[in-house]
């Protein structure tokens, strides 16, 4: 598919989701005149896979760069000395300290959907892989969207939600080494912030879900009991089998999803004494609307 005119094959790689771009070297020659043909599979296929790339930090900030201006995590101390527009996600540990976010992501999340400016692309780049496991998934929010009834539709347009980054502290991380509670200045940084719980995409105009378990505390219209069945409904329903493409990762692997049509989970099954390492950048996005 449009190998003739952009250099580039784009490769559907599940039903929902998610597509390998192939003939394109990231670090070689000047690769602007495919550019457009990149960020428009980005677009359409929501999430892309590039192998067999071989990115340092300053190459993945210039990749991620001509997405828009990029921002830095909340949490400085997992951001790379060299360069803090790079976020390490990390088991590798130095003086029994973890270098990186050790445990990111391992529940479905769109990253810093618990910021008033949610992340728009997010760049991922595997350095060092487990033997095995260690996968990430990506689900698609404008199918589960799409295939919701007409009724159900129209209830959830008119509702909003609270994103609160300390939910996934209380939920998740409580009980896990390494990741010790936010400090008061890091949450002073995330105040709990209020999004639609359904969004339109400002490029596409498809319309997504924009809740998850991770970050959404509840919704705000609704009773603390109708916003908990509500919520679990939703975050059943988006991470069926036939919404998700699973990554298995190889050194080298350059993957860039769209954080307003997806969602995405790590997958907590390898071996810690085994390393994963991978570079990390965030494009700014917009208000959700
Ligand atoms: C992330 C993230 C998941 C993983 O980088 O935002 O959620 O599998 N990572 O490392
Ligand atoms: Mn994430």
């Amino acid at each position: 598919m449009d190998g003739m005119n952009t250099g580039i094959e784009v490769k559907r790689l599940a039903g929902s989701l998610g597509a390998e771009i192939k003939g394109l070297d990231l670090a070689g020659a000047s690769y602007d005149n495919v550019f457009p043909a990149l960020y428009q599979a980005f677009l359409d296929h929501e999430v892309i896979v590039l192998r067999g790339q071989d990115l340092s930090p300053d190459q993945l900030v210039d990749l991620s760069k001509k997405f828009g201006p990029l921002e830095a995590h909340v949490l400085k101390q997992f951001n790379m000395e060299e360069n803090p527009e790079v976020l390490l996600i990390s088991n590798v540990k130095k003086d029994g300290k973890p270098i990186g976010a050790i445990y990111a992501g391992q529940y479905w999340h769109s990253d810093l959907s618990y910021m008033k400016h949610p992340t728009q692309g997010s760049f991922l780049h595997s350095k060092q892989i487990p033997s095995y496991g260690g996968d990430t998934m990506f689900c698609s929010m404008t199918r589960a969207y799409d295939d919701l009834s007409e009724p159900m539709k129209a209830f959830l347009g008119g509702l909003t939600a609270t994103h609160d980054y300390t939910n996934a502290y209380d939920t998740f991380f409580a009980h896990l080494p390494d990741r010790p509670p936010l400090t008061d200045e890091e949450k002073a940084k995330v105040p709990p912030v209020v999004h639609p719980v359904v969004r339109t995409h400002p490029e596409t105009g498809r319309k997504a879900l924009f809740v998850n378990a991770g970050f959404t505390r509840r919704i705000n219209e609704l009773t603390h009991a109708e916003s908990r069945r509500v919520l679990d409904f939703l975050f059943e329903h988006c991470t069926q089998p036939h919404y998700i493409y699973r990554h298995h990762w190889a050194v080298g692997d350059l993957l860039i999803w769209d954080n307003r049509s997806t969602c995405h989970r790590a997958v907590a099954d390898y071996d810690m004494s085994e390393d994963r390492h991978l570079i990390r950048t965030s494009v700014a996005g917009d208000v959700p609307h």
